[in-house]
């Protein structure tokens, strides 16, 4: 029986989750959690390449997250700091594509030297793209996008009576995004917390109960498996999707 939507996702989005928990259950430091995260971050950037995905997303800081203690916000900005400078040359020798969301312009400034480096260096590579998520959240986007699209109304670029999904979205901070088509989240927690809520309005969700740091390609592939056998109807019904059935 074939299925009407594609067998792998082109665009899968991860809320890496459980980095806490896992360093908590071995005695250590929450920050050793997220050490430990970076690597998963690592696996998982060639895991999905290697498995047919076109585009994989990270939520790694949201908005709400600068609200942890002082020190934690601190230590996963000196990571994010020292993972972007170790893997600009292996991006470039393995034709990975870095983009970003969320409002980057609030992250610390040699995090942002970093990303511009990044994205600048990589802008040219077409197969394969990472799209962090970073000091992201979804109500913030959308507030942000709303005072855009305000002020382009005002300034006449933009007519009132022309909006619409497509001309809103553009405001987004996912504008040239396809939405994601798969959001996994590990850690067995089973909410959104504020990620795409927007773009994953017809996305499949896989919920795991892996902690981040010990998410293995495996376990990726399980959740395409998963995604595999899911029929997205996109509001119609089955026998329109696929009329052999009847
Ligand atoms: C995810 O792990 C990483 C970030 C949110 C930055 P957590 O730090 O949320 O881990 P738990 O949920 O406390 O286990
Ligand atoms: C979501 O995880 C944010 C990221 C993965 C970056 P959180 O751990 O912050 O989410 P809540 O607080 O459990 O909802
Ligand atoms: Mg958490």
């Amino acid at each position: 029986m074939s299925s009407p939507s594609p067998a792998v996702p082109a665009h899968v989005a991860i809320i890496m989750d459980g980095n806490g928990r896992w360093a908590k259950s071995r005695g250590l430091p929450r920050i050793e959690g997220h050490r430990r995260g970076v690597e998963s971050v690592r696996t998982a950037t060639y895991a999905a390449r290697d498995l047919g995905v076109k585009m994989l997303t990270l939520y790694a800081f949201s908005v709400e997250n600068w609200s942890r203690p002082p020190n934690e916000v601190g230590a996963l900005m000196g990571l994010l700091e020292l993972y972007l400078k170790k893997e600009l040359a292996t991006f470039v020798r393995d034709r990975v594509r870095l983009r970003t969301i969320g409002r980057t312009d609030e992250l610390p400034a040699g995090v942002q030297k970093h990303l511009r480096a990044t994205i600048e260096e990589t802008r040219h590579f077409t197969d394969y793209t990472l799209v962090l998520a970073l000091n992201y959240g979804a109500r913030t986007e959308v507030v942000d996008a709303a005072r855009a699209y305000a002020a382009a109304v005002a300034a006449g670029r933009e007519k009132l009576n022309d909006s619409s999904w497509g001309t809103f979205s553009r405001y987004l901070t996912t504008a040239d995004l396809p939405d994601p088509d798969l959001v996994i989240r590990t850690s067995g927690e089973k909410r959104v917390s504020n990620f795409l809520l927007l773009q994953a309005a017809y996305a499949e969700f896989v919920f795991t109960p892996v902690l981040w740091p010990d998410f293995t390609k495996s376990d990726l592939a399980a959740a395409l498996a998963e995604f595999a056998t899911r029929e997205r109807r996109f509001g119609l019904t089955s026998e329109q999707l696929r009329p052999a059935a009847k």
